[in-house]
């Protein structure tokens, strides 16, 4: 495996590795764990060589939000890599990602608004503003992303599809089944600041949102299940609830009930200082 964090060698190294066929990327910020694993091995069926970027993009995170604190840990990630098989790490650094005197925003309408995007002002921006500068940089031929991330998968489809990030470019924007601790709580780098009994406790997120799917399913109220979905999570050890919402798959709008668009149950949650994530299919 070989580890780049210049542009200019990273062009080449680029260049050759596709000589054998289709390259795939999966983006991530490091701190690796089972669920970047599955992306990378879901990345094997689909091209010849893959390639990882590990970059973590202080243009996502809020001011107030975990930039420092997020987990670094390049020499343990790059080991993981390794043994997987990954042809390519591509670890720039924050002046290769942005020069002095950067100055373009990529901003994706409508997928962006509400949930995250209204929780977190100009999340998404960095997210596609980023993803942008890894597709130009590495040209993938697909690249693989998370389910976890469900509004983000439809911020990033959206923006491949309006600015024509098409084959030979990338012609495939993967996403990858959510993968689970055994308790039910969905794998993040973040699930890392939660002390044990936090982490415990976290395992009602999950709980709670199959709960309200059961209800609405049975036809309960879209209304009612959802506030007693936020009172398991604040009887459970969460203190606030971002949003619990049904939204648009597709088209992340908001869902009152059910519609023509399959529905997914959206959560935000914060426990002590972590804030957790995850939708399930309604
Ligand atoms: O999902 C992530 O880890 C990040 O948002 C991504 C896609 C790598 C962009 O920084």
């Amino acid at each position: 495996m070989q580890t780049i964090s210049q542009l200019v060698p990273l062009r080449s190294a680029v260049d050759a590795l596709k000589v054998d066929g289709p390259l795939a990327l999966v983006p991530t910020m490091g701190a690796l764990h089972d669920g970047h694993l599955t992306l990378v091995r879901e990345a094997r069926k689909h091209a010849a060589h893959v390639a990882v970027s590990i970059f973590v993009n202080p243009r996502q995170f809020g001011p107030n939000e975990d930039l420092d604190a997020y987990p670094r840990q390049l020499a343990r990630d790059s080991a993981l890599l390794q043994a997987e098989g990954v042809s390519l790490l591509w670890a720039p650094t924050a002046e290769a990602m942005y020069p002095a005197g950067y100055a373009t925003n990529i901003s994706v309408d409508g997928v962006s608004a509400g949930l995250c995007g209204a929780a977190r002002p100009g999340h998404f921006d960095g997210v596609a503003t980023v993803v942008c500068k890894l597709f130009n940089q590495v040209r993938p031929d697909c690249a693989l992303f998370g389910e976890k991330d469900w509004q983000q998968l439809a911020v990033i489809r959206r923006m491949a599809r309006d600015l024509d990030l098409t084959a030979p470019h990338v012609d495939g924007i993967i996403g990858v089944p959510t993968v689970r601790e055994a308790d039910g709580l969905a794998m993040s780098s973040r699930n890392a600041y939660l002390d044990p009994a936090q982490r415990a406790q976290a395992a009602c997120l999950p709980r709670a949102m199959q709960a309200a799917i059961a209800a609405m399913r049975g036809g309960a109220d879209y209304a009612a299940a959802l506030a007693a979905l936020r009172g398991e999570l604040l009887a459970g050890g969460f203190h606030t609830v971002d949003y619990a919402e049904v939204r648009g798959a597709d088209s992340i709008a908001l869902q009152a009930g059910p519609g023509a668009e399959a529905g997914r149950l959206f959560v935000a949650a914060r426990i002590g200082s972590t804030r957790l994530i995850d939708n399930l299919p309604v």
